[in-house]
């Protein structure tokens, strides 16, 4: 998550969603008053992970979706994105009718662009993840999933593959998974997105699915899945166990190594989006906590020896 070799910010693709609506039910009561992006995941909001993600593939462009009741919290949290270097648009989701209505709400800000999709509860730290992400982001044509294998496969998206290790078809929550590999909540697709998402009919839950809208892709031939190997991590922290082992998992890697995970401050600075002086305020606002430390750390080592990529 920490290292972001600044490629040119892609060509392709420049915009991004990230969805953080939901009913959170699964997280109750703590989700009762509270958005689950919200809840802390050790010492940030967890929105600070997936928002990261869209930041090191390049993307400056996004817009941040949410309930009618937490759209202005987040709207506090983040502004409007001048810290980070960034723009945000935000949009209200009416009712948590499935992850592709995202495409629906966002229509005339896509304006036929392509666009990239994260969930708001979705978190992924890998070693050169940035190179990854932008290639994915510079396509010019289909969709990019991400994979990860799982050992309880059932409750996501699943992917199967052909004897060649091709993949051949994706199911939503099957009983008898056909692997282990489940799909994550990070999807970048061309401009068709807009038109393919219209096509979609709502399933027996009501909602429309992610799923159904990556079939469209798979059909054409055009959708591409980027195994996320041994060294990654994907977590969904959408269970109290998991959001705990989100936490830990962060709390590990920063006392351990002395580096940050998921902070924008950190990868806008990074990507180079803002400069010193801007992430040297922007650590003051953190006051005395670890990760303002580390920040202010990172601007003077840099005036010293030359930013390190
Ligand atoms: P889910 O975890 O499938 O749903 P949820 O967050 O409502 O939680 P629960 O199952 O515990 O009730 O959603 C995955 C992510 O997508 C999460 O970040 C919320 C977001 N989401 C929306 O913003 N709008 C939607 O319509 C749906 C279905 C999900």
């Amino acid at each position: 998550m920490n290292d972001c070799p600044i490629l040119p910010t892609a060509d392709k693709l420049k915009k991004g969603i990230l969805l953080a609506g939901g009913s959170g039910t699964r997280l109750h009561p703590m989700t009762l008053a509270v958005s689950k992006q919200l809840l802390p995941v050790y010492d940030k909001p967890m929105i600070y992970y997936p928002l990261t993600t869209l930041m090191l593939s390049g993307i400056r462009d996004i817009m941040i979706i949410s309930t009618p009741d937490d759209l202005p919290l987040f709207q506090r949290l983040l502004g409007d994105g001048s810290q980070y270097g960034v723009q945000f648009t935000y949009r209200v989701q009416p009712s948590p009718d499935g992850i592709p209505q995202a495409f629906l709400l966002a229509a005339d800000w896509l304006d036929n662009s392509p666009c990239a999709l994260v969930l708001g509860d979705n978190l992924i730290f890998a070693d050169h993840l940035s190179t990854a992400l932008q290639d994915a982001a510079q396509r010019d044509e289909g969709a990019v999933i991400f994979s990860y294998q799982v050992k309880d496969p059932e409750r996501y998206g699943v992917i199967s593959f052909d004897p060649m290790g091709k993949l051949c078809d994706i199911v939503e929550k099957p009983e008898k998974p056909p692997s282990n590999w489940a799909v994550t909540g990070l999807y970048f697709y061309d401009k068709r997105v807009l038109d393919f998402s219209r096509r979609l009919k709502p399933s027996w839950r009501n909602e429309l699915e992610i799923t159904d809208l990556n079939r469209f892709y798979l059909e054409d031939g055009k959708l591409d899945v980027v195994k996320l190997g041994r060294g990654c991590a994907w977590l969904d922290a959408g269970l109290p166990e998991s959001l705990l082992e989100a936490s830990s998992f962060v709390r590990t890697i920063q006392a351990r190594q002395g580096l940050i995970v998921g902070s924008p401050g950190e990868v806008a600075y990074r990507m180079g989006y803002i400069t010193g002086q801007q992430l040297h305020d922007y650590a003051l606002k953190m006051g005395k906590t670890e990760l303002g430390r580390i920040l202010l750390n990172l601007v003077a080592s840099d005036l010293k020896h030359g930013p390190m990529s």
